[in-house]
């Protein structure tokens, strides 16, 4: 048995080997472009193709497809699989700046994107509502909007009154604004007919709701559509849901008979795709003279589309990260035009921590107390929700550890008091982050041969976190193989179910049901479970040269038919009820900024973050994915914004240049850690998750070590030269 010090998948990425969706390649290939609207919301009235159809090399222009070929594909938070409801080119409504209003394609890219560029059309604009506050948005109380019980406002005691009587108090507002996910993989990739078939090359987190999306879309059935996605070039919510150039392309193809590839210029992928919407968090948390935490009432009001109603969850975390008596959280959607907006990392979590975390570390002011030996003094060993235990939390684990790696003891309370050689102001902070640990239905097969090689295909996508291989590595430890005798086949509707990996659920979920298959095998090869095992050997025992066995897991709690729902390629976000307990991965990070004295620039030279995610499943994509969380708070409290001109709509910064997000010059040291105690209560491989929970807090950590350097709270996102002069 071996241990690999890198990614089982490292050198497929490095050589080119790996195939992401657009890699496919046709001597026949045809090639799409989006021509896309110019205003804001309205309607078309008239779509000029003459000169695009002129261009040599045009296939076809599509302006408008009926919604009897093609329907809604249904919005994936509403018992569908689109990012949105909207199928653009079904009518002639405009719902924000970018939607398609043609569809052109041709033999080259070059040819395709010259013509989509002379599409021309005339529109009858109508006055938009982009942002929280303007006139025409409209709020919506969210729990009365989506009566579901998971979205429900959360309500423990009496929070308003004891607040009241609160003998330290502590109100504050927060501003955080749209940001976009931007992975390194554009969207798209080729769709193709092979015979009656249907097949998609696509990069995404759901192959299950491609298929189950365009067998609604289409009419079809979902035997006859397979998608294919070995490999994402990162999903971060962007690519959890069917896009709405999948269904026309399909049908383009069909009509054609060639295959076609789409790519979507990264200015595109501002607008059709969901972004994390716009939010406001009021945060009232009251307290004893000790810093006891007596009360909080955390309120969001969170930027939806016309279309669709994006939930928020965000006090489902704040309502866990300490033990307070009284609690109340309310959740309010607002609509504007735009596309729907949707997850992105810690969608809800990374707002909602940077807001209540800003006003703990506000609190330990008010009292003064240390902000970590305040946390600490806050921990619960008892759910303040439900009551019941957590499968397990370490937090203060996480708090001691950190401390003690940054070097917390050598930190001076009062604001402004820590000064480098150079003249910088500098900062040390510190915040907590937790995330719901859950988990999916999943089907694992794993056929085992007489050469004690081992094949397994799961549900499961693959786009940069190493799920590949977490699988791996239990497989190879399991059944004492090597790790090169093991191969892993995710995100393909041929080999297995493809439910959405999401939620930070995809290690847990994939292990859970390769774990139960191993299981299987073993009764099938008569060694028990905590046996050695000479796989090879006690294959050719059974008198067969392979074995195939199969498993299908669910969460406690979940019903059974979620199976179905799940091979049906929806989603259920309702969640696992645990039996008893309630489980949630936790983390704390510690930073240090340093602010240039001239220019007032905030650099981030040092970070120590350490987590709670259960077993270690794979300690290099681990370590990797935690730092890459970390990167990304950095970016997401310092960097990033999409900035909406509000007489036009859109977002104006859609590409990487205005959009900026940290490069290397902006990252200093970043120690990682784990608590590595593994949940035997949530399932049997101890794992909880990782991926979200490692961005919860970054941004109030970093925003509390501002505070300590200059004085000055930051009330909104992200913190900008102007907020610290
Ligand atoms: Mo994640 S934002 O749940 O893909």
């Amino acid at each position: 048995m071996s241990t690999p010090t890198r990614r089982v998948d490292a050198r497929e990425k490095v050589t080119g080997a790996a195939r992401y969706g657009a890699d496919r390649t046709s001597p026949d290939l045809a090639h799409a472009v989006f021509a896309v609207s110019t205003i804001g919301k309205g309607r078309v009235v008239n779509v000029d193709t003459a000169a695009a159809e002129a261009v040599p090399g045009v296939l076809t222009v599509v302006t408008r497809i009926d919604p009897a070929e093609l329907g809604s594909p249904g919005f994936l938070m509403g018992g569908g699989y689109g990012f949105q409801s909207l199928q653009p080119l079904t009518d002639d409504r405009i719902a924000y700046r970018g939607q398609p209003i043609a569809l052109v394609v041709a033999d080259t890219l070059v040819a395709a994107t010259e013509a989509a560029n002379l599409v021309r059309a005339d529109y009858e604009p109508e006055p938009i509502a982009t942002d929280l506050d303007d006139e025409g948005a409209e709020t919506l109380v969210q729990e009365e909007a989506i009566p579901l019980p998971f979205l429900a406002d959360i309500v423990v005691g009496d929070a308003d009154a004891a607040f009241v009587k609160s003998p330290v108090r502590i109100e504050a507002s927060f501003d955080l604004p749209r940001q976009h996910q931007v992975p390194m993989e554009l969207i798209g990739g080729v769709v193709e007919w092979r015979g009656d078939t249907l097949v998609v090359h696509e990069g995404t987190q759901n192959a299950g709701a491609l298929r189950g999306g365009l067998a609604r879309q289409l009419g079809m059935d979902l035997a006859k559509i397979e998608v294919i996605a070995p490999y994402t070039g990162g999903g971060f919510g962007q690519k959890n849901s069917l896009q709405p150039h999948v269904g026309p392309l399909a049908l383009a193809a069909r009509r054609l008979g060639r295959p076609i590839k789409f790519v979507m210029p990264r200015t595109q992928t501002f607008h059709q795709a969901s972004f994390r919407p716009a939010s406001r968090h009021r945060v009232r948390l009251g307290a004893d003279e000790t810093g006891r935490m007596l009360a909080a009432v955390h309120e969001v009001d969170q930027q939806t589309s016309r279309h669709d109603l994006f939930p928020s969850m965000s006090t489902e975390i704040t309502s866990r990260l300490y033990g307070i008596g009284d609690f109340r959280g309310r959740q309010r959607l607002v609509r504007t035009d735009v596309q729907t907006p949707g997850f992105m990392r810690a969608p809800f979590e990374h707002p909602a921590a940077f807001a209540f975390e800003s006003a703990v570390d506000e609190l330990a002011y008010a009292v003064g107390q240390d902000p970590v030996s305040l946390r600490l003094a806050n921990d619960t060993d008892v759910d303040p929700v439900t009551g019941q235990p957590f499968s397990s939390r370490h937090l203060a684990e996480c708090l001691r550890r950190g401390a003690d790696m940054f070097g917390w003891a050598g930190r001076t309370h009062e604001p402004r008091s820590m000064r480098a050689a150079d003249g910088s102001r500098i900062g040390w902070g510190v915040a907590a982050g937790v995330y719901p640990a859950s988990l999916a239905p999943a089907v694992a097969r794993v056929t085992a041969t007489s050469e004690g090689k081992v094949t397994v295909g799961v549900d499961g996508h693959e786009m940069g976190q190493g799920i590949r291989t977490a699988i791996t590595l239990l497989i190879s430890e399991d059944l004492s193989i090597e790790v090169g005798d093991v191969t892993v086949y995710v995100g393909d509707t041929r080999v297995a179910p493809q439910h959405l990996t999401a939620g930070s659920w995809g290690t847990a979920t994939a292990l859970q049901a390769v774990h139960a298959a191993l299981r299987e095998l073993r009764k099938h090869l008569n060694v028990a479970d905590s046996d050695p095992v000479d796989l090879g050997a006690a294959v050719a025992a059974t008198g067969q040269t392979s074995v195939e066995v199969e498993a299908t897991t669910i969460a406690p709690g979940q019903p059974p038919e979620i199976i179905e729902h799940s091979r049906a390629g929806l989603v259920s976000f309702a969640g696992p009820v645990y039996p008893g307990f309630v489980a949630f991965s936790f983390i704390a990070h510690f930073v240090e900024v340093r602010i240039e004295p001239t220019t007032r620039r905030i650099r981030v030279p040092r970070v120590v973050s350490v987590a709670d995610c259960g077993r270690v499943a794979s300690p290099v994509t681990a370590a990797s994915q935690l730092r890459g969380a970390v990167v990304w708070g950095i970016g997401a409290s310092l960097r990033e914004e999409s900035e909406v001109d509000p007489r036009f709509g859109g977002f104006a910064n859609a590409t990487l240049e205005e959009y900026p997000i940290p490069v290397n010059a902006d990252i200093g040291e970043i120690e990682v850690g784990f608590v590595d105690e593994p949940d035997p209560m949530l399932n049997p491989v101890g794992v909880k998750g990782l991926g979200e929970v490692a961005m919860v807090g970054v941004a109030a950590a970093i925003a509390n070590a501002v505070f300590h350097a200059t004085g000055r709270r930051q009330r909104r996102l992200p913190i900008r030269i102007e907020d610290v002069l």
